[in-house]
């Protein structure tokens, strides 16, 4: 697709968001907390395959793919990266595998997909970072192991009050609590940075992002998801670099969703509700590495609609041309209860002002032109 623009034409398929949407052989899609490489003139769609019932948001198939030119036809290219079949695997079915994203890397050919891996039987406790690698957009990809990123590492942006071991007596206090994942009263935002120091740093909500000098970044919740990290990857996009941010200290974002329109870069995220949606938020700036600036809840819709972000979560944003200011918000509106259940909710991301906001369309489409 050259110069692409949103469109309500008649003749078009169109996008119809929160509705069950089928690939080419008529299968509902089946790719939640996805994320979309473009390759060549082929977007790939990858995402978490979910089943029916109570178990459907453990990983029991894998990360599935999709391929399609128009961003609507969706051709199913099967499981990109199975779960393991040897119950010792950190990747064994029964895992928690969420979020997966893929990018390509100009230098060594390959495909990397980075997901939120937590190994089975402990809840959402591991919060760390899973890589597989494959030759072909399709895959198979294979998995290399997991981390949790940045052991021994302080944050860029830490001060030298941070940049210290914990004291014994903060130890025990953080050794007597339990963290919910969401906000909670006298949150030691600054104390778990530190005391992840050694073992690396929690990473549970996550995704990818590509700059224009081809520097690749995982950003991901961090901390017990009480603040976000920001962290560069290895040339090769296989490891981390060894330079991070912390934002939004105890600001408890998920699901960040990262694009850069005009030379600024945009962050969405949501709070941290588990699968209930709640309010989308933005935040700007100039440089990767910050200063972030929050720009409040960029969905524009009724009290409810810009409440729960249409009733979605994001995942991703694409960018389908840079230059127009084209680019599509994804979103999940997860099932619970029966995640296979789970819908997509993608629709503009309206850059006609000074600040992206998001409306609701019950349909919309692109066309070439
Ligand atoms: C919200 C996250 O965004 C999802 O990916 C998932 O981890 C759920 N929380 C689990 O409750």
């Amino acid at each position: 697709m050259s110069e692409s623009v949103l469109s309500s034409e008649e003749n078009l398929e169109r996008f119809r968001p929160g509705e069950v949407w089928t690939d080419t052989a008529g299968v509902p899609i089946n790719a939640h907390g996805g994320g979309i490489l473009r390759h060549g003139a082929t977007y790939y769609w990858f995402g978490e395959h979910k089943i029916a019932g109570p178990w459907g948001n453990e990983a029991h198939v894998g990360v599935r793919v999709y391929a399609s030119e128009d961003l609507v036809r969706w051709r199913n290219q099967g499981i990109a990266l199975a779960v393991s079949a040897d119950p010792a695997s950190e990747i064994a079915s029964g895992c928690i595998l969420e979020r997966p994203k893929v990018i390509h890397n100009r230098h060594t050919g390959l495909f990397v997909m980075w997901f939120h891996l937590e190994p089975p039987g402990a809840g959402y406790t591991g919060a760390r970072s899973g890589v597989a690698v494959a030759n072909a957009p399709c895959g198979p990809y294979r998995y290399l192991g997991s981390l949790r990123p940045n052991a021994g590492i302080w944050p860029l942006n830490a001060d030298a009050m941070l940049r210290q071991m914990l004291s014994a007596e903060e130890a025990d206090s953080l050794a007597a609590r339990r963290f919910s994942g969401g906000p909670e009263a006298d949150f030691p935002a600054d104390l778990i940075q530190r005391r992840d120091h050694e073992g690396g740093q929690m990473a549970r909500d996550m995704t990818l992002f590509v700059d224009e000098d081809d520097i690749a970044y995982q950003i991901y919740s961090s901390e017990e998801n009480g603040t976000l990290h920001i962290s560069q990857l290895t040339k090769d996009y296989l490891h981390h670099e060894g330079r991070y941010i912390r934002v939004f200290p105890g600001g408890f974002n998920e699901a960040p969703a990262l694009m850069k329109w005009s030379g600024r870069y945009f962050l969405f995220t949501s709070g941290c509700t588990g699968w209930r949606p709640n309010a989308l938020r933005l935040a700007v700036a100039d440089s990767i590495w910050g200063p972030w600036t929050d720009m409040g809840n960029p969905c524009v819709g009724t009290p409810q609609e810009s409440a729960t972000t249409f009733q979605s979560q994001p995942t991703f944003i694409l960018p389908v041309n840079e230059k127009s200011g084209r680019f599509i918000f994804m979103a999940d509106r997860w099932a619970p209860k029966n995640p296979i259940d789970g819908r997509y909710v993608w629709l503009p991301v309206d850059l006609s002002d000074s600040r992206p906001t998001v409306r609701w369309h019950k349909e919309w489409t692109i066309s070439a032109s």
